[in-house]
């Protein structure tokens, strides 16, 4: 196993469980639940499914109701049992509940879909490509990574800055509050191509349903010529 240096594991989640869904909402107008929703409908029954920083998990309720083998990962206690509670009353398949930080997990057998929702903005831009490299570990050689995030940044400098300010705001809380990263929007694409890995689709979500498209999922290939 490779060891490499980490930022500390957030703390205080457990403390935002009853409020995190609605903060969420508030913020993106039901973007942020949108984008994680449309990447749950994408997985399968029967498949193996990892919900990396699962939260609240009303997106791995989804997957078990649908059928898959779901494994969570979640640093919180709080909304890991959330997240449980969730699937369970979902009815479906029960997922297997793992209370860890996802860097320090292994599994024994491939994933064949991993959710990542939201879970790639809590790091800086300089730990993402460790984080990509472990997903891409417990990824299956055919499986696909589902990210739920915010869009890269605008071009325009006006609309740049406003998305920054946007993001910055819950940044500055979460920073201060549970220890993720202090850093701009990042720009996943970029990342993920760095990272040998390739977008097979995209699909974004608007603010309120009709501002700008600032959140978006893609689903994610490991590239077969590496
Ligand atoms: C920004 S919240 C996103 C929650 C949920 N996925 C969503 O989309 O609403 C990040 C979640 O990741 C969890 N988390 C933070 N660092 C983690 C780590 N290193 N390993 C596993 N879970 C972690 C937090 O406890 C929190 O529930």
């Amino acid at each position: 196993m490779e060891t490499y240096s980490a930022s500390a594991v957030t703390r205080n989640y457990d403390r935002l469980v009853g409020v995190y869904d609605l903060l969420a909402s508030l913020w993106s107008g039901g973007a942020i639940r949108a984008a994680r929703m449309w990447c749950a409908r994408q997985t399968r029954s029967r498949t193996r499914v990892l919900v990396v920083g699962a939260g609240t998990g009303d997106d791995a309720a989804l997957c078990c109701a649908n059928g898959a083998e779901v494994h969570l990962v979640e640093a919180s206690q709080k909304m890991l049992a959330e997240s449980v509670l969730r699937c369970k009353s979902a009815g479906g398949t029960d997922p297997v509940a793992i209370d860890d930080d996802f860097r320090n997990v292994q599994f024994t057998q491939p994933m064949d879909d991993i959710l990542v929702p939201f879970f790639l903005n809590i790091f800086c831009s300089a730990e993402l490509p460790q984080i990509l490299r472990h997903l891409k570990e417990c990824n299956a050689s055919d499986g696909r990574i589902l990210i739920s995030d915010f869009s890269p940044p605008a071009h325009f400098f006006a609309s740049k800055s406003l998305m920054e300010l946007w993001h910055g705001i819950p940044m500055a809380f979460f920073f201060l509050f549970t220890g993720n990263a202090w850093h701009g929007v990042h720009d996943l694409p970029h990342a993920l191509e760095e990272a040998g890995l390739t977008i097979v689709q995209r699909q974004k979500f608007r603010i309120f349903g009709i501002g700008p498209r600032w959140i978006e999922a893609l689903i994610v290939e490991i590239k077969s010529d590496l």
